[in-house]
């Protein structure tokens, strides 16, 4: 059906040597992928932009690298314009793990399901709090993190996608939230729109200035720190830990483009008894539906607000992914491929 068409595909050119340049990736025409028993092909709406995605360009990271001349992978939502999936009919949308290019073949991979976007905010949505970004929080926070009312959780990289739900959680459970973000535009969002105790901004200040913040943020201490940043920020978390507390490791975006920068104070895991747990949200897939219906729930209660920030077009790729390194984005990081919906 689809025999001669093509279509357009963001490859991976070169595998970036730190901070990734705009050629090391190239949109290209391929040959339309072809649809399997199962199989969904969508039309492209909107994709994900993940720090992961930095990983897989890597030779010897986690998961799949990314092979060269290969597309990119993402979350993506689109429009099913063939399908082979009983469940699933041309014109629905849905949400899943595909490529960055103008079409996708999605798969029943545990991560495909249809959506819509009636009571709430936007379809976009399905890429924030109601996909991998809420998800991580709520796992990550809930399931690892374990806080309990009346104790402090502390996030970095607090008003990006992952963060600000993890903040505002903290708070639907009852504990003080305290972020880090850069810059004070940054903290003032993290207060105003997202609910925290407090803010913390983390620009111009050394590891040991970050660590008298935290400290001078936290004045009972930390008993949750949910990492996205590692280096000085972890740092200064584990400065300020309380007895028995638990550091969630997300992720460490202050190393993906540069050498890493280890915490001096580990000792402080023995003197405090204290925990610090790896965490993949891949892990917690099998059946998710229960964490969805939570999360839209609080969507629509009010209790959770979701941001996007959205720019266009595939070409425009990396000056947009580049955004989640310089922190220059509002809330999840998203490319509309397609011009409509
Ligand atoms: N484990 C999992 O399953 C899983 C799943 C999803 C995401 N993650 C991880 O979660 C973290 C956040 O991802 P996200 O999608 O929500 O991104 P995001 O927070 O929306 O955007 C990234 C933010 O990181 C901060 N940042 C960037 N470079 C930094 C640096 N060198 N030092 C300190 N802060 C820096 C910036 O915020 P400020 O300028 O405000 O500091 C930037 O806005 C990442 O580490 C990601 O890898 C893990």
């Amino acid at each position: 059906m689809n025999a001669g068409m093509t279509h357009r595909c963001l490859i991976l050119r070169s595998r970036p040597v730190g901070a990734p340049r705009a050629t090391d990736f190239d949109v290209v025409e391929r040959t339309m992928p072809t649809v399997e028993d199962g199989c969904v092909l969508v039309r492209v709406l909107e994709c994900s932009l993940d720090p992961a995605m930095r990983r897989w360009m890597d030779e010897n990271s986690y998961g799949t690298p990314i092979p060269l001349g290969g597309e990119l992978p993402c979350s993506l939502i689109g429009r099913v314009v063939q399908s082979r999936w009983a469940d699933i009919g041309v014109g629905d949308f849905v949400t899943g793990r595909g490529t960055m290019s103008e079409f996708a073949v999605l798969r029943p991979d545990g991560y495909t399901r249809r959506i819509e976007a009636e009571g709430l905010p936007s379809m976009s949505c399905h890429l924030s709090v109601l996909g991998t970004s809420g998800l991580t929080a709520y796992n990550g926070l809930l399931k690892v993190g374990k806080p309990q009312a009346g104790e402090t959780v502390l996030v970095s990289a607090a008003s990006g996608s992952v963060g600000s739900v993890v903040g505002q959680i903290a708070k639907i459970a009852g504990c003080r939230a305290v972020g880090i973000a850069g810059g004070p535009e940054k903290c003032r969002v993290l207060t105003e729109r997202y609910g925290f105790d407090a803010a913390i901004d983390r620009i111009g200040k050394d590891p040991d200035e970050l660590a008298l913040a935290v400290r001078a943020a936290c004045p009972s201490g930390v008993d949750v720190y949910f990492d996205n940043v590692g280096g000085p920020c972890l740092e200064a978390a584990l400065a300020a830990i309380n007895a028995q507390a638990r550091i969630v490791l997300c992720g460490m975006i202050g190393e993906y483009n540069a050498a890493p920068v280890g915490p001096r104070n580990l000792w402080q895991l023995v003197a405090k008894t204290a925990t610090m747990h790896g965490f993949l949200n891949r892990h917690y897939l099998n059946d998710c539906a229960a964490e969805l219906a939570q999360l839209r729930a609080w969507l629509s209660e009010g209790r959770l607000v979701s941001a996007e920030h959205v720019e266009e077009g595939l070409e425009n790729f990396h000056p947009t992914f580049m955004r989640l390194f310089s922190g220059n984005h509002d809330g999840k990081l998203i490319l509309r491929v397609a011009p409509d919906y």
